[in-house]
Parts: C-alpha cells; structure tokens; sequence
C-alpha cells in the first residue's frame, strides 16, 4: 500500500528506532486533533530554536552551521504551515506544557565537550526519526488537506534525522570518540522507554495514553 508507514519511511530510520509508536498513541491523536496541531506547531518551533542555539555555540565547525541554519529555516516553514492550517480548521493556538519526552533525553547528555555536542546531535536525531515515523503512521487515517501535508513532513524530517546522525558521528570521530555506537545504542534505549511509558497529557512526542 502507497501510504503504509512501511513504504512512506526509509529502512534505515525504521531500523534507528527500537520500537514503533504504540497504537494507543494514534488513537489518541485521532481523538485530539486540536492538541495533535498546537503541539505539533510547538515542535516545529522548538526544532527550529534548536538547531539556532547549536549555531550560536559551535560557531567554529562550518557544516554544522551550514546544516542548521537550512535546518531552522525547513522547520519555521513547517511551523507557518501548521499555523496556516491551524487558521483554517478554527484552532487557537495556546501554550501547552512540554511532553517529558526532549526533558527525559535532554537529562542524559554529558557536559563536557565534544561529547556533549554529539549527545544532542544523537538526541536531535531520534527527536527527528520518532517525528517522522509519527508522521507517517498518522497519514492513513487522516483527511486529504493534512495527509498531504504530513507526507512532505516525512521526507524533510527523515532528511533532519540523517543530518544529525551524520554529524554525531563526524564529531564524535573528530573528537576521539570511539564509542558513537554505544551512545546511539543507550539513547535508543532511553527513547523507547520514554515511548513505551505512560503520559498522563496527549502531546506530539507523548508515550502511551494512560487508560481512563
Ligand atoms: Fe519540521
Ligand atoms: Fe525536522
């Protein structure tokens, strides 16, 4: 089937992933329409804000400045084309509290240089794949307007994901770091869990609904 998750996202991030979203959490999406786009539009923003804060700290490496800035720019348009869509179906945009999910990986980045650098990188790719693989698991049960919009989603956060894998592991290479692949391994671990684990609130990057 064209639009299967399967076919809409590439082996390579369905492999990056331990596990795939829980079921729960597209009915709960279905259900939450309204949530689903004002969180959405909040990723959007905070992915852009971001990759403008990695640019504004590591000003001496040109290809991650060069990848963040169209990076940024990618995730503002996604961001005015939630809004636009937002607009249109009647939803007001309201502050929501943040999921634990970019918390809950954010603990675990070490603080000291490079390897800090590559932890974000990591953590910025799997914040990508999991947007991704959302994406793409919503877009078979959604209406024509946001499924079309949703399937331009999986193809440039599918290329964000690559770009930050890629330069976790340049940096990590660069800086003497021997064990990228152990680090992408813990933070698979650390990212299913967050996934698998029960939310009390519905967000974009929630865990499994909790039962009523
Ligand atoms: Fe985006
Ligand atoms: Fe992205």
């Amino acid at each position: 089937m064209q639009d299967s998750p399967e076919a809409l996202l590439p082996e390579s991030l369905t492999h990056f992933l331990r596990c795939p979203t829980p079921d729960a959490w597209v009915a709960a999406a279905l259900a939450n329409e309204e949530l689903l786009l004002i969180d959405h539009a909040q990723c959007e923003k905070k992915a852009a804000s971001t990759a403008m804060s990695l640019m504004y700290r590591y000003v001496d490496r040109p290809l991650l400045l060069t990848k963040m800035s169209q990076l940024a720019r990618e995730e503002l348009l996604h961001f005015e084309q939630v809004i636009k869509i937002m607009e249109t179906r009647g939803v007001t945009y309201r502050h929501l509290s943040a999921s634990r999910y970019a918390e809950g990986l954010r603990r675990e980045v070490r603080t000291e240089d490079p390897a800090r650098l590559v932890d974000i990188l990591i953590i910025g790719a799997y914040i990508e794949a999991r947007s991704c693989e959302r994406f793409a698991r919503l877009i078979p049960h959604l209406d024509a307007e946001l499924a079309k919009f949703y399937r331009s989603l999986v193809k440039s956060e599918g290329r964000h994901f690559e770009d930050y894998l890629m330069l976790a592991r340049r940096y990590a290479d660069e800086g003497g770091d021997a064990d990228v692949e152990a680090r992408i391994a813990f933070f698979a671990e650390c990212e299913a869990e967050l996934i698998n684990c029960e939310d009390n609130e519905f967000r974009f990057h929630s865990g499994l609904p909790r039962a009523a």
